[in-house]
């Protein structure tokens, strides 16, 4: 209030500035002994040997920088401060930074041309100290990813500053996490769906992107069973409850992935999964390293670019089924969503999908948009568009019968009405959707030829 006053009146305003330094000073002097305290505090438990301290004469420094050929400025300052209080304070510079030659560094003359590549040329620096997670990091999928020459997949110092890194157990969930890093939109979906709210939870808490997916070993999502498996760990009761109402809830758990009815407002589409048909446990087709073959073969098959019909489709497995040598190359379906952020977006219970229409009719959603994958050298998966009448063909039952032997066997149907029996499920209404669904190739036969409207029936 009185600032005005005193603002109008230079010579106040120098007394006043004269009158707080006075003042301030002391408790200044009084900052400046904490400080020092803190310092000899740290410094009696870890001291940093002698080296180190000649490394930190230059690199701490908040204006040291440098400019790389990339055009990148990468900055050079390590705080001796945050490298006190980080979990490698017991550590010598030179443990990680065991090519530097202090006599001639220094001087301008870096060979380092981008940030991606200092990080590669220390990639091994973690090695010796941290044997098992460098072995769990290297089956990853980012670390193929950096082995077929990815620029972007991380590292191990993507993911924790090697400098200033903190026990994770302190760090705060979303400080943990430096995924979001690169996939923020997977990152912003995942913190607002069930488990995101859950985060938080001291009893029960939510997973956050590694309770699903590990830390170390990521693997391509969609490979395999891993995260469906990761879930039911959690979800110890998940199988019995769903048993109660879904009827051979397994083959359900098999062929349909998690989110496909827990993210209620997903885009759903069948997968078709090239398997390797030879032996009884088939196994998931990987391409080889370097002999790309999928891509290519799929848009010589599909001349039209219009998405592989039931024709192209069967010439294409022939072709597979040719390299494998024994048994046959087949596809397994599986219904997924379309988008790893609509894999995020799980909901409570109550939104779930529940109803046997969504897929068990003519003409269901999930239906309307079929792909065809083949795992990549990496796990992730290779796509080509396939056109929905494959489902339908006769002409493809052999090469779609993992996943639509529903209407292809008679022996089949019987199970099915028998299981529907014995769960006690068999109201009139669910027979006829199942068996308007079983029955639907042949019903749209007839009812092409005969325009009769079988569904009636
Ligand atoms: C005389 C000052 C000085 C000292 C001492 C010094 N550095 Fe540097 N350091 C630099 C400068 C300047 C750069 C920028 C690149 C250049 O000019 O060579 C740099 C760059 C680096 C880089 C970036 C990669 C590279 O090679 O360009 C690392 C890592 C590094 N220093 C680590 C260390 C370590 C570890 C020590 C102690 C063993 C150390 N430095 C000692 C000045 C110094
Ligand atoms: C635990 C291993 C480790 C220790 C200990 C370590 N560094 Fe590093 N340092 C690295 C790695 C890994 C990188 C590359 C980081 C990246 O890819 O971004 C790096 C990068 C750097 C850089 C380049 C700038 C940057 O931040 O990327 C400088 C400068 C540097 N270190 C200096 C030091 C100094 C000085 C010390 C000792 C006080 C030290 N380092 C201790 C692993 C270490
Ligand atoms: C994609 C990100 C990512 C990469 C890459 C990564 N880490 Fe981690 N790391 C994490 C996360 C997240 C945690 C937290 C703990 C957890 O969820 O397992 C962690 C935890 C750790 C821990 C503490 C684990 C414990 O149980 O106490 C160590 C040590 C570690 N990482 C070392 C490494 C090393 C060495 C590499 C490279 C071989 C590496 N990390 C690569 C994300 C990563
Ligand atoms: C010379 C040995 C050494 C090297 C090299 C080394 N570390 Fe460590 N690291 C340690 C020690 C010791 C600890 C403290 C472990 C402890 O107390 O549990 C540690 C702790 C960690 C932690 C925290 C673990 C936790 O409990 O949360 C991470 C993350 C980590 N290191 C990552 C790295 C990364 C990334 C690199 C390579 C850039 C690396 N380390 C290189 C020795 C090393
Ligand atoms: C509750 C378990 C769960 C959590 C937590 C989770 N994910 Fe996922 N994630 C999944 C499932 C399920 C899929 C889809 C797998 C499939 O296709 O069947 C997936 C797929 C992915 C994919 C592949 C997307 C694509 O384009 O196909 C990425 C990348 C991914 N997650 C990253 C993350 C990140 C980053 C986080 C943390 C923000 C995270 N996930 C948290 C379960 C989880
Ligand atoms: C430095 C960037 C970076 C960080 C950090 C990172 N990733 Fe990735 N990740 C990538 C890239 C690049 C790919 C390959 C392209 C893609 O699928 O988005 C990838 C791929 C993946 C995939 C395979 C996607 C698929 O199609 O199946 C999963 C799963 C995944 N990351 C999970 C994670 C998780 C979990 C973390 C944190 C623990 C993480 N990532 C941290 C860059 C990163
Ligand atoms: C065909 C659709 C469908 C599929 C596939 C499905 N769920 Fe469900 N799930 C539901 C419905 C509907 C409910 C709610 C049932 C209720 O309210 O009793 C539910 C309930 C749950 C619950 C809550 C159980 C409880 O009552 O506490 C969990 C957890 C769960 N599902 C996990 C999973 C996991 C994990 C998978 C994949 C292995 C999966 N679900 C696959 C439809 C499905
Ligand atoms: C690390 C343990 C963990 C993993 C892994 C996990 N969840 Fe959960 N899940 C939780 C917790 C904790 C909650 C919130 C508390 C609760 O409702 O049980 C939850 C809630 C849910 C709910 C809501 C249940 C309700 O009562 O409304 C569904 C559905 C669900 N999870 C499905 C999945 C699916 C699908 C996966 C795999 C993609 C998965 N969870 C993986 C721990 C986990
Ligand atoms: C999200 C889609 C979806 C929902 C919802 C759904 N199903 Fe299914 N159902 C499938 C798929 C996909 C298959 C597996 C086809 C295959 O691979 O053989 C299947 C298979 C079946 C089978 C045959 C199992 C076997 O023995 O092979 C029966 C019976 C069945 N479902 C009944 C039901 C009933 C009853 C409901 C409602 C309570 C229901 N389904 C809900 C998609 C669904």
């Amino acid at each position: 209030m009185k600032n005005p006053t005193i603002a109008s009146r230079p010579w106040s305003l120098l007394l006043a500035g004269m009158v707080a330094l006075v003042l301030a000073f002391p408790c200044m002097q009084a900052l400046a002994q904490d400080e020092d305290a803190d310092e000899d505090e740290s410094s009696e438990a870890i001291e940093l040997e002698e080296e180190d301290l000649a490394c930190l004469e230059c690199h701490d420094d908040p204006t040291l920088e440098t400019k790389l050929e990339s055009g990148e400025t990468l900055s050079l300052h390590i705080s001796t401060k945050d490298f006190l209080g980080s979990m490698h304070n017991e550590n010598s510079c030179a443990d990680c930074h065991y090519e530097i030659d202090i006599e001639d560094h220094g001087q301008g003359q870096s060979t380092i041309t981008s940030k991606r590549e200092l990080g590669v040329s220390m990639a091994d620096a973690c090695v010796d100290c941290h044997k098992k997670k460098y072995k769990e990091y290297n089956d990853s999928v980012h670390a193929l990813l950096i082995e077929e020459g990815s620029k972007k997949a991380p590292m191990c110092a993507d993911c924790h500053n090697p400098h200033t890194v903190k026990s994770w157990e302190i760090a705060g969930p979303e400080e943990a996490m430096p995924c979001g890093k690169c996939h923020e939109d997977i990152f912003k979906a995942s913190a607002k769906d069930v488990h995101g709210l859950a985060r938080n939870d001291k009893e029960n808490p939510g997973p956050l992107c590694s309770g699903c997916h590990k830390a170390h070993g990521v693997k391509a999502a969609s490979l395999g069973s891993g995260i469906r498996d990761t879930c039911l760990d959690c979800h110890k009761d998940a199988a019995e409850k769903h048993k109660v109402w879904l009827p051979n809830s397994e083959r359900h758990f098999e062929a349909i992935s998690c989110p496909v009815c827990h993210a209620p407002n997903a885009q759903r589409r069948v997968n078709l999964r090239l398997y390797d048909g030879a032996g009884a446990d088939k196994q998931q087709m990987l391409e080889k390293t370097g002999v790309p073959q999928f891509i290519k073969r799929a848009k010589a098959a599909d001349a039209d670019e219009a998405g592989l019909d039931d024709r192209e489709l069967l010439g294409l497995m022939k072709e597979f089924t040719k390299d494998v040598g024994v048994g046959k190359t087949v596809v397994r379906g599986r219904l997924e969503v379309s988008s790893g952020v609509d894999a995020h977006q799980l909901a409570d219970k109550s939104k779930a999908i529940s109803d046997c229409k969504t897929c068990h009719q003519s003409g269901a959603e999930p239906f309307q948009s079929v792909i065809l994958t083949m795992a990549g050298p990496d796990g992730r998966p290779l796509r080509h568009e396939v056109k929905k009448e494959v489902l339908n063909s006769l002409f493809s039952i052999d090469s779609v019968k993992g996943f639509y032997v529903l209407g292809s066997t008679r022996i089949k149907l019987l199970d099915y009405l028998l299981v529907l029996v014995v769960v006690g499920m068999a109201g009139g209404l669910l027979v006829h959707i199942t068996a308007r669904w079983l029955f639907r190739r042949a019903r749209e036969k007839r009812a092409a030829q005969a325009r009769r409207d079988s569904g009636s029936q």
